[in-house]
């Protein structure tokens, strides 16, 4: 894998002349896991969508990009917020979806492999219609970690997972993505205590960086330090509008 570089955004985003969000700075370290939080509709799966390089009809001024200039087009893998499971092809198939877009043989045993990690072997013939909701998300991580990219941007990842599951799967996550320039979008103030190296929160005009437990993450979900920030995290989350 080539080295995972930092992320930068500075600029203002509208739809339709609306604004959205900004103008604000973003910046993303080097091979670190960045959590984004703040209310509904304030622009953070925009945000992630314009680092994709997703045209989405926003009009974004400003800049954004890697911090070494290098284009972000095939370093970059995006977990949408709506699983987007081709619903004709089987759980491993979508899994092995991004190779197969690009003409390229499918990794079948990594593959498998993978979805043994997120528990889903036994479901890989299946079709996305016989899995719960859970199990949907858990194949669309699948298929986010099957690409291997140095920046990975996950839009509420876990947020149909139950609480054993969504403990699991971020502890998998942090394991394979390790190294990697990760920003994840959350709505969990103990999900963002485990997880992040760097914590902010989004308004309409500003990121407010709430700095986490000095630990390494993953967190203990029940270490003291996690649950302090945890509830300082929420407090801050209650007034941010
Ligand atoms: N394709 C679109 N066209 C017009 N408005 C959009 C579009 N996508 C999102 N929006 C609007 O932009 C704002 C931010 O949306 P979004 O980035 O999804 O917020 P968040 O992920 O923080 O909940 C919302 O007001 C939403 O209605
Ligand atoms: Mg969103």
């Amino acid at each position: 894998m080539t080295p995972a570089p930092a992320l930068h955004l500075s600029g203002s985003a509208r739809y339709d002349g609306a604004p959205v969000f900004g103008p604000l700075e973003f910046t993303a370290p080097a091979g670190t896991w960045t959590c984004l939080l703040g209310p509904s509709g304030v622009g953070k799966s925009t945000m992630l969508r314009l680092f994709a390089g997703l045209d989405s009809g926003v009009t974004f001024e400003g800049s954004l990009g890697a911090e070494d200039g290098a284009p972000l087009q095939d370093r970059i893998a995006l977990m949408a917020q709506s699983d987007l499971l081709l619903e004709w092809r089987t759980v491993l198939d979508n899994v092995t979806l991004g190779a197969a877009l690009r003409g390229a043989m499918p990794d079948t045993e990594r593959a498998l492999r993978v979805l043994t990690r997120v528990g889903l072997a036994d479901h890989a013939s299946k079709k996305p219609g016989a899995l719960s909701g859970g199990q949907r998300q858990r194949v669309a991580l699948a298929r986010t970690l099957m690409e291997d990219r140095p920046v990975v941007l996950l839009d509420e990842p876990f947020s149909a997972l139950d609480a054993r599951n969504r403990s699991l799967m971020q502890d998998l996550s942090a394991e394979l993505l390790a190294g990697r320039t990760v920003v994840q979008v959350t709505h969990d103030a103990a999900e963002a205590a485990r997880m992040g190296d760097k914590i902010l929160v989004m308004s309409q005009d500003r990121l407010t960086e709430v700095p986490p437990p000095a630990t390494t993450p993953p967190r203990q979900f029940d270490a003291p330090d996690t649950l302090v920030y945890q509830g300082q995290l929420l407090r801050l989350l209650m007034e941010t509008a």
